[in-house]
Formats: structure tokens, C-alpha cells, sequence
């Protein structure tokens, strides 16, 4: 785990966290978890539990559960532990983690146990277009905490937990702030650019169509 290096994803709900991270990811091979896409698993085993699950570990993912609908954070263990899981199962070296770290004792617990982050990405979203964006997003998600009043809820814990966190990595000279109020395009290029300056970076999908080329030439 030591050797691996990460980059932090960090914004408000629905700045295109998610959206950016993944494509990048892909695009350059890089390793890549989200927290609330971890969670979302780790809940959906409420669906249909299986049968030699404890009492006691069907409650605590109801309790989970919970906690998401409502926009709250969930407890930092059990973030850590599932983030901690998902990277030592891959052999990537580069990380995208996105949604983490939310409150200060994730950024600390997280220092003390994996380092620190080589910079953050925050892509920056006024709140009237993440509500829009989420609740359009609603229509169709699923989404349990897409809703309206969910969304108030995650954008108050967003302010006062996870914008200190942004503060902090500002202070260390450790923020690339991306402006997501653009097309995706736009954004996906100012995110490469920033983590071009860290990481070199190989496109793997132009190198797949050259090679593809140079085989039909021959
Ligand atoms: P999580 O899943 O991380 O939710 P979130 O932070 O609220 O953010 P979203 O995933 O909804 O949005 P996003 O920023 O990824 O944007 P996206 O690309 O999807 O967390 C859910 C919950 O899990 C939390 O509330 C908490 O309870 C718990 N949790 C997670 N991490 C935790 C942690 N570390 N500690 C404790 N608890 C934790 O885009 C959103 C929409 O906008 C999409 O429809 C997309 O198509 C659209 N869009 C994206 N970019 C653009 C653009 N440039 N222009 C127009 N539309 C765009």
C-alpha cells in the first residue's frame, strides 16, 4: 500500500466528481474508487442479505443506510476500511479517490495510515446549479438521496464538513480548483491538465487507435 500514490477528488454533490474521475481513470489507466459507490455496494447487500450475514452487521448497514438517505457522512472506519479493501485488491499505483476525505478526522486518519495526497482536485460548482444538476438527476437515478430534501441536507453537510477539508489542502499549496460550471469537455480538459503536472500520463485509448491503425496499414 505504501508505494501507491493518490489523487483526491473533492467538490460539492453533483460537481461532476464522479463523472470526471471515472472517464480520467480509464483514459489514463489509473486506479479509481469512489466512497459513495463503495457504499452503495455494501448497501444493496440489504436487498438480499446473505443468510450467514450477523444480526448485528445487517444493522449496521441499515444503519448506513440511513445515515446516506438523510445526506449525512457515515462513520470514518468504516470509509477507511472499505477504501483500504478496494486498493490493495488492484495492483494500480496511481489512485483517483473521489469523495474522500469529507471532515477532518478522515484527513488525518487517512495521513496517519496511507500518507498524504500528491494534490486534490476540487472542481468547484455554484450550489443553484448542483441542486439543479442533482435533482434532474433525480428523475431518473434512483437514487435514494436524490431528492430534494435529501439534497439540502448533503449540500449543509458539504459546507460545514468537507469544505474545511478543501481549506486545509489549500493551506498545504496542495489544490488544483477546477471551475465545474463549464461543459464536461471543458472540465475533463482543466482535470488533465492539472494532474499532467504530478503524474506522467500515457492515453491509452489514443494509443489503442494508433495501434489499431498501424495494423491495418499492414
Ligand atoms: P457520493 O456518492 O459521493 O455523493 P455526492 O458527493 O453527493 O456526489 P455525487 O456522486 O452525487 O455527485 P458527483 O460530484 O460525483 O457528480 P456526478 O459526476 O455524479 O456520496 C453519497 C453519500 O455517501 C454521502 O452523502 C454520504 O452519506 C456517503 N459518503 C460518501 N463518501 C463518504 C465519506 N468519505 N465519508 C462519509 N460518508 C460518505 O454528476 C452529477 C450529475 O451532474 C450527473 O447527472 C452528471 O451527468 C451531471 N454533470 C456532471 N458534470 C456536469 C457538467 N460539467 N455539466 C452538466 N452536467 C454535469
Amino acid at each position: 500500500m505504501s508505494t501507491k500514490d493518490f489523487i483526491f477528488v473533492l467538490g460539492g454533490p453533483g460537481s461532476g466528481k464522479g463523472t470526471q474521475s471515472a472517464v480520467i481513470a480509464k483514459e489514463y489507466g489509473i486506479g479509481y474508487l469512489s466512497t459513495g459507490d463503495l457504499l452503495r455496494e455494501t448497501i444493496k447487500k440489504l436487498e438480499n442479505p446473505p443468510k450467514d450475514m450477523s444480526e448485528e452487521e445487517l444493522n449496521k448497514i441499515k444503519e448506513l443506510a440511513g445515515i446516506m438517505k438523510n445526506g449525512g457522512l457515515v462513520d470514518d472506519k468504516t470509509v477507511i476500511d472499505l477504501i483500504k479493501k478496494k486498493m490493495s485488491s488492484s495492483k494500480e499505483e496511481h489512485w483517483f479517490i473521489d469523495g474522500f476525505p469529507r471532515k477532518m478526522s478522515q484527513c488525518e486518519a487517512f495521513a496517519a495510515e496511507l500518507g498524504e495526497p500528491v494534490t486534490c482536485l476540487y472542481i468547484n460548482v455554484p450550489e443553484d446549479v448542483l441542486i439543479n444538476r442533482l435533482l434532474k438527476r433525480g428523475e431518473t437515478s434512483g437514487r435514494a438521496d436524490d431528492n430534494e430534501e435529501a439534497i439540502k441536507k448533503r449540500l449543509k453537510t458539504y459546507i460545514e464538513e468537507s469544505q474545511p477539508v478543501i481549506e486545509h489542502y489549500k493551506g498545504k499549496g496542495k489544490v488544483a480548483e477546477i471551475d465545474g460550471n463549464r461543459s464536461i469537455d471543458q472540465v475533463h480538459e482543466s482535470c488533465v491538465e492539472a494532474i499532467k503536472k504530478h503524474w506522467k500520463l500515457q492515453n491509452k485509448v489514443e494509443e489503442a487507435v494508433k495501434n489499431s491503425k498501424c495494423c491495418l496499414l499492414i
